[in-house]
């Protein structure tokens, strides 16, 4: 069954490691869903999944946040232990930030530079009215 929450970090399973050639994704995803599992807070908002390819190919390995009414991103270059630790701590501040937006000051760590995306969210507006229109 799907699991609906709020937000979702999305993890790219097909970036490979510059060194390597190895794909770090799915192991990326197996640490994030440990750490968040640890958080019952962050634990109930996040959903953790992995995406094929997010266009950040250059810069792997690639992770996005997304939610509900929220600014989503895309960070690169996630690749080790500290980078989930960042990723985690962002999680915590995503999940309180209405809009989701913030400066890259305020983001955790290695978040502060890494930051390949920010889109804000989604404003919908009711269509105008023929009458109105006139
Ligand atoms: S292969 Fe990971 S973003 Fe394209």
């Amino acid at each position: 069954m799907f699991d609906q929450k709020a937000c979702r970090i999305a993890v790219c399973t097909s970036c490979k490691d510059k060194q390597s050639g190895e794909r770090q994704g799915y192991a990326l995803i197996e640490t994030l869903r440990a750490s968040i599992a640890a958080d019952p807070q962050i634990d109930a908002q996040f959903q953790v999944s992995g995406v094929a390819c997010m266009a950040g190919c250059d810069r792997p390995c690639t992770v996005g946040f997304h939610g509900q009414g929220k600014a989503s991103y895309l960070f690169g270059d996630m690749t080790s232990e500290q980078d989930v630790a960042d990723i985690v701590a962002f999680a915590k501040q995503y999940a309180t930030l209405q809009d989701g937006w913030c400066s890259s000051v305020d983001r955790p760590g290695k978040l502060r530079k890494s930051t390949l995306a920010r889109i804000p969210a989604t404003l919908f507006s009711h269509p105008m009215s023929a009458e109105a229109a006139e």
